[in-house]
Formats: C-alpha cells, sequence, structure tokens
C-alpha cells in the first residue's frame, strides 16, 4: 500500500435519497502521478474528488493517502489541497495576500510567509501582478493565483475540479502546458476531474474514464487512445469507429465477425479472456488506423459512399457510408495534390486485421 501515494479501495457513494454516485471505484496512484477522471457530466468525477478531498462522506470502502486510511479523517488532516473551477478568491485581497492566506493561518513569521509567497507567485508567472486585486486580473490569472494559493501550504496531493473549464479556448492551451510544467516541478500528485478528454489526453500520465457511476478503464492516456476496452470508451475518446456484429470462428488472437453481412478480421487484446464465439460482440477501429484504396495487405475492405471531408490542419478526416445511416471516419494526411471525392462517390476502406479490436461489455471487469 505505502508504494501508493492515493488508493481508492472499492469506493461506493450513495447520497441520501438513493443516487448511486459512485459504484465499486478500485484506483491506485503513484506519488507524482498526473491522474485525470474523464468522462460525461453527472458520471461521478465530483463525489469521487471530494471524497478523496474529505468533503464528501464514503458510503462504503476506503481511501488511502501515502499509505494512512484517511476514510474517516476530515479534510484539515489530509495533506490534500483542492482547487474549484470557480476560483473563489478574495476579492478585496490582493494576488500576495490571497496566496498568502493560509500561510497566516497556520502562523509561519511574515518574511518566511513572504519568502514562500514570492517563490510561488514567480512560480505561476504572476510576479508583476502580485499586487493586483481578482477583479483586475483576467480569468487565466485569476486561475493561476488560486493554483498558487492551492499549493502554496505544499500539499502532498492537489484535487482539481474541471480547473480549465471556464477558460476560452487559446487560454486553456496555454494553461494546460502550465499546469503540467508545475506538476512536474513540484512533484506534487494531481488529480484533475475533467469532461474533456482532449485535456486529459494532454495532460494526464494516468486517464480513469468513467461512466455512469462506474469506471470503464485505468490506463496512461496512450493506452486509452490505442486500447479502449469497452464501447463507451471507445466512443467518448473518439477517432474510432465502432462496429457491431456476431463473432464466427475464432483463430488464436483474431476473431471472424460478421456485421451487416460482412466479415471482418478482429484482434482479440490479451485482457478478454473468454471470446463469446456466436454471440454479439462490439468493435473499433482508429480512424487512422484505415486507408482510402484498395490495399493488397490489409485483412479488411469495406465500400462507402463519401460523404464528407472534416479538416484539421493537414490532417482530414473523410467521412464515408458503409451501410444505411453506418458512417466511418478515414483519417489521414494529405497534401494538396490528393484526390478529392464527389459527394456519393465509391470508395474502398482498408485496414489491417490488427487494427480492429474486440470491446469488452461495460463492467466485465474493473481492475487496472
Ligand atoms: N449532494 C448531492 N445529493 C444528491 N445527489 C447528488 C449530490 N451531488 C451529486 N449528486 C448526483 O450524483 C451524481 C454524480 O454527480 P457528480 O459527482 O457531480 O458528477 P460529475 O462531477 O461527473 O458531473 C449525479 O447524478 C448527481 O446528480
Ligand atoms: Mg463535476
Amino acid at each position: 500500500m505505502a508504494d501508493y501515494d492515493v488508493v481508492l479501495d472499492h469506493v461506493h457513494k450513495t447520497y441520501p435519497g438513493g443516487v448511486r454516485a459512485v459504484i465499486d471505484f478500485n484506483a491506485e496512484i503513484e506519488r507524482g502521478e498526473f491522474v485525470a477522471m474523464l468522462g460525461p457530466s453527472g458520471c461521478g468525477k465530483t463525489t469521487t474528488l471530494r471524497m478523496i478531498g474529505g468533503l464528501e462522506e464514503v458510503t462504503e470502502g476506503k481511501i488511502y493517502i501515502a499509505g494512512q486510511d484517511v476514510t474517516d479523517l476530515p479534510p484539515s488532516q489530509r495533506d490534500t489541497s483542492m482547487m474549484f473551477q470557480s476560483f473563489a478568491l478574495f476579492p478585496h485581497r490582493n494576488v500576495f495576500q490571497n496566496v498568502e492566506f493560509s500561510l497566516k493561518m497556520k502562523g509561519i513569521d511574515k518574511d518566511e510567509r513572504a519568502r514562500q509567497v514570492w517563490e510561488m507567485v514567480e512560480m505561476v508567472g504572476l510576479k508583476e501582478l502580485a499586487m493586483r486585486r481578482p477583479h483586475d486580473l483576467s480569468g487565466g490569472q485569476q486561475q493561476r493565483v488560486a493554483l498558487a494559493r492551492a499549493l502554496i501550504s505544499r500539499p502532498t496531493l492537489l484535487l482539481l475540479d474541471e480547473p480549465l473549464g471556464a477558460l476560452d479556448y487559446s487560454l486553456r492551451q496555454a494553461m494546460m502546458i502550465e499546469l503540467k510544467r508545475i506538476q512536474r516541478e513540484l512533484g506534487i500528485t494531481f488529480i484533475m476531474v475533467t469532461h474533456s478528454q482532449q485535456e486529459a489526453m494532454a495532460m494526464a500520465d494516468k486517464v480513469v474514464v468513467m461512466s455512469d457511476a462506474l469506471v470503464q478503464q485505468i490506463g496512461p492516456s496512450r493506452e486509452i487512445a490505442e486500447s479502449p476496452r469497452t464501447r463507451f470508451v471507445a466512443d467518448f475518446i473518439g477517432n474510432n469507429n465502432l462496429f457491431t456484429g456476431t463473432i464466427k470462428s475464432q483463430s488464436g488472437s483474431i476473431v471472424f465477425v460478421e456485421a451487416k453481412d460482412r466479415l471482418y478480421y478482429v484482434r482479440v487484446p490479451d485482457y478478454i479472456k473468454r471470446v463469446p464465439v456466436g454471440g454479439e460482440v462490439d468493435f473499433s477501429v482508429r480512424a487512422d488506423l484505415m486507408h482510402t484504396g484498395e490495399h493488397r495487405n490489409m485483412a479488411n475492405s469495406v465500400k462507402g459512399s463519401y460523404v464528407t471531408t472534416e479538416y484539421l490542419g493537414t490532417l482530414e478526416t473523410d467521412v464515408f457510408e458503409i451501410a444505411p445511416g453506418h458512417y466511418v471516419h478515414v483519417e489521414q494526411h494529405r497534401k494538396l495534390s490528393d484526390r478529392v471525392y464527389q459527394m456519393g462517390e465509391t470508395e474502398t476502406i482498408c485496414w489491417s486485421a490488427e487494427a480492429g479490436i474486440l470491446l469488452e461489455k461495460a463492467g466485465a471487469h474493473l481492475t487496472q
């Protein structure tokens, strides 16, 4: 247990009135890790964060921080700090005083306070603005004050609830990099709640994907992106094409799946121990692993009718309809000289046997 900074051991939360907000949450978080809890609104992220911080009672299960059972300890005895989406700054105090506040409460002497506050204010890039009041700062600057205030007590664990939610696009992009840098510099464990897969993927070492009070998958960002375990994760992470079909047969780590009268080769990841031959399954194929045109070396191909193209820099995503109402997204780098499709034009879409990955039913296993 002591190797982990934070452990959630079969944690449940049922609110008075019966709402089951968190069901059997298990996670092990290492010291210095940046963890993102990702999921749609209402799935139980904030509740989980508040239970870790001690602001919400645990209905069942245990929470450990730095090897100590903190399940029944008040927030003040947990060595955690929390940063909320609404920054909750003191409006009549300047930046310096806002950051200084908790040190004052602790009775730390003036010179030492000043030293620590200046160090922190500099770290978050607010040195020049230290004498300003919150209402004379931009949203992004206010957010830095809130961050400095949360970090000044040097907690071992910082809990952040949608910290970038109030910022506009470009500020959010900039703060993502800043947050990550500060977290690295201080070596503090961060647990951040977000509903944005982009934020989670950009910042976190480890992502916990939740839906409907359940943990769907826990893993490094890359693993979540490359190997989603359930239909929910594949769909929520985006950039995945989803199929539903029936397993016809199995040959080693490849299964043959029939979907809408077509047969596909699909890879069985090693964590799926029992392959339900004859049963209905979902599988997913990443948009960047699909290719247009005939490719002899690729096991899977299907014809589709061109619908539209979505642009993102030099990356283009062509959308094809392969069966009524079933669209697939093919993401590729495109030079200006490449072919341009006409609406309704038929094209072949190919992908390798390994690119398709079999998905598990939600909650089939809830371990790492
Ligand atoms: N104080 C509360 N009392 C009763 N139900 C609550 C309370 N707080 C949250 N909930 C419910 O618990 C569920 C999870 O909420 P929350 O943890 O805030 O989700 P998220 O942060 O993922 O949006 C929701 O159904 C929400 O309505
Ligand atoms: Mg929330």
